[in-house]
Order: structure tokens, then sequence, then C-alpha cells
């Protein structure tokens, strides 16, 4: 399956060393402004180039409009984005033919595929993959603003090391100024410095990104597979290398007493609304009105240069391997970017669903 959402729905393509990866996305109704700068916009926050331990392959993506778009306005149609594959160093994944790498979908691609699958660069199951993610949340996040939603994220955990400190939405936008998007000072130096660590072990770590979806209205969702916590769950599990998620404040309620895990019902400018927002803006998988908020954890990237043990596939022998080519030290940072993507995709695809846009007219 390569397609996702029903009335916004993308349908990503491509491996990573092929010739392009990209996304079809359609349900986008006529008259929203998008510009080229838009789409560069969000894969350019994927990249992190100005860190160079965090991106080895750093150069500004290539990509095209190839549809749906003229004179800067969409126009109802499918928009189809490529972004195309450069500078690729296959050779690297020669000796990876027949071993899969541990941690890595090689394995089950080779159990599912056998010897068809591409397995350099990581192929379709490559992070790489993501950057269709940022160019499609480009879109959704122009076309969700209409509504006034806008979704912000930032790093919460990156090698064993956390935000300690409490933060405001305003205060998760302008994290975006500093090299890594980390609200507390002290843990972002800290961070920096396991990746450091990491780098210089030729190891990699894991941490947790959390998104903020604000300005969403009541009412979106539906019972009972239709719910807005099961699809943005769907939508953050289709990220390479997540591995838990924590919805509102998640494992902190389990542990609660029914009486104290409970938000307060109020009444606020004449309306009945809750008093506090524990439960991250949903009741019965239906947005209260109030922000959605969740973390979800990816686990530390599985290339590393450390020997690791596998098996030759050919000559069904017992091997280890060292890898060798470039990767990424840790995966947070991007996930977090196609994290963001993937919740305004699930956003405008329930807004569409719940007839606050219109895909079959043009926007005001
Ligand atoms: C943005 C991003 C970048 C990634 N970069 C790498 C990488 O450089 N090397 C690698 O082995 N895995 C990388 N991964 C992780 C693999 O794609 C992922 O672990 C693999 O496909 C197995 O899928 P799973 O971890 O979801 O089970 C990356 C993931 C993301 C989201």
């Amino acid at each position: 399956m390569n397609t996702f959402g029903r009335e916004f729905r993308i349908t990503t393509f491509g491996e990573s060393h092929g010739r392009a990866i990209g996304v079809v996305i359609d349900g986008v109704p006529a008259g929203l402004e998008l510009k080229e700068e838009d789409v560069r916009r969000e894969l350019d926050r994927r990249m992190f180039c100005h860190i160079p331990v965090l991106n080895p392959r750093c150069e500004p993506e290539e990509f095209e409009i190839l549809s749906g778009v003229k004179d800067g306005y969409t126009q109802g149609t499918p928009i189809a984005i490529a972004i195309w594959n450069k500078k690729v160093i296959s050779s690297y994944y020669d000796e990876l033919w027949m071993k899969p790498r541990p941690g890595h979908a090689d394995f089950t691609y080779y159990l599912k595929y056998g010897r068809h699958y591409d397995h350099r660069g990581g192929g379709r199951a490559s992070g790489r993959t993501t950057a269709a993610l940022a160019a499609a949340g480009a879109v959704a996040k122009k076309l969700i603003a209409q509504l006034g939603v806008e979704v912000v994220g930032h790093v919460v955990e990156l090698g064993g090391v956390e935000v300690g400190k409490p933060y405001t939405v305003e205060d998760i936008k302008n994290s975006w100024r500093k090299p890594l998007p980390v609200v507390d000072d002290e843990a972002l130096s800290k961070m920096l410095e396991k990746i450091r660590e990491a780098v210089l072990e030729g190891d990699s770590i894991g941490g947790a990104a959390e998104v903020w979806a604000v300005g969403v209205p009541p009412g979106l969702g539906e019972p009972h597979f239709g719910k807005i916590k099961g699809d943005l769950a769907a939508a953050a599990f289709s990220i390479p290398s997540a591995v838990a998620m924590d919805w509102g404040a998640g494992r902190g309620l389990a542990k609660m007493r029914g009486s104290q895990a409970n938000d307060p019902i109020t009444i606020r400018d004449g309306k009945p609304s809750l008093a506090t927002n524990k439960i991250g803006g949903t009741l019965g998988g239906i947005t209260t009105g109030d922000p959605l908020y969740f973390r979800v954890w990816f686990k530390p990237t599985p290339s590393v240069r450390k020997p690791q043990q596998t098996v030759d596939l050919q000559q069904m022998t017992p091997t280890t391997i060292q890898f060798k080519g470039r990767y990424d030290v840790t995966t947070v940072p991007k996930a977090l970017v196609a994290l963001e993507a993937m919740t305004a995709i699930t956003l405008a695809d329930h807004a569409l669903r719940a007839g606050l846009i219109r895909r079959d007219k043009p926007l005001p």
C-alpha cells in the first residue's frame, strides 16, 4: 500500500537510488495558492544542512511540480511532485547484497520479495522516502491553514537526553531558529554532544519528536475506524524507524487515578469546553477543539560502522557486516518533519471528510 488518506489522498513512489522519489496528491481543491517555494521550504527543513554530521548527503533537493498547479494556484487536479535522486553512491551497497543489515527492512524485503527488491540505499524502505512526505505536507499545511490550523513540532528526546523544562507552542516555533528544534538549551547542547559521540563511535542514536496541531476545529474524526487518533497513529507509524507513540499526557495518564486524569468540563465563552487538555485534543476519536499533541519515538538508525552479526543469504553462512556508506546518525530530526507532514495530511483528509473544505469547488 503506497496510498494514504481517503479524500486528501497521497500516493508515494520511488526508491532511494532510483531515478526519483515523489508523490501524487489527489483531493486538493482548485484555487489554493501553491508556489515552488512552499515545497522547497519543507524539503529544506528536512535537510538540517547546517549540521554536517546530521546530513552526509547535504545538497538542496531538486524537484519538479509536474502537474496540478497553474500560475501559482492548484487546479483541482492531481498534483505530482518528483524529487530527483542525485549523488547516489550505490557501490557501498554492493557488499550488502544478500547480507541484510540488522534493524533494517533488508531482511523482511528479502523474505517477501526475494531477489527483486532494490536494496541500494535501503530502496523503498529508505528514510529518503520522507522527502516525498515533506513535499505533500507542504500542500496539506497550506490547505489546513485555510481553516486556521497550524502544525508545529520539535525534538523532545535524543540519545537519552530529554527536554526538561515547560514550554509553549510559541517556544516550539522559535526553537526552529536553533541548530536543532529543541526548546531547552541545556538539553540541546547535551543532545548535540550525544550526536558527536555517536558519530565518533560509528554508532547511532534514537529519540522522540512531539507534534502540536493548533486551531483544530471540534468534531473531526469518526467512529469506529476513522478515529483521528487511530489515523494519526497509522500516519506516524508509516514513517520508517517509528517505534512508539504517546498521545497527550500518554503514559503519564495511565499512571493516574481517573479523578486526576479526566479533563474537567467547563463553560468558556458561553460554550462547553475542557478546562485542561491532558488527553491531547480528542475524546472517542473526535477532536475536542483543543490542540492535538502527541510524541513519537524513533529507534536508532540501523546502519552503523560497528561490525554487526548477519548472514550471507546466498551461501547461508553466518557473517558480519560493517556499513561503510553514508548514514543518518539519528533519524529523529528528519522524521520530525515527516511527522509534521503526516499530521497535516491526516488533518487535511479529515477536514475534507467532514465537509469543512470542499474538494469539488474552488476555494473562495
Ligand atoms: C528520515 C529517516 C532517515 C533514515 N536514514 C537511515 C539511514 O541513513 N540508514 C539506515 O540504515 N536507516 C535509516 N532510516 C531508518 C530505516 O529507513 C528504517 O529503520 C528501516 O526502513 C526499517 O524500518 P522500521 O525501522 O520502521 O522497521 C531512516 C529513517 C528515517 C525516517
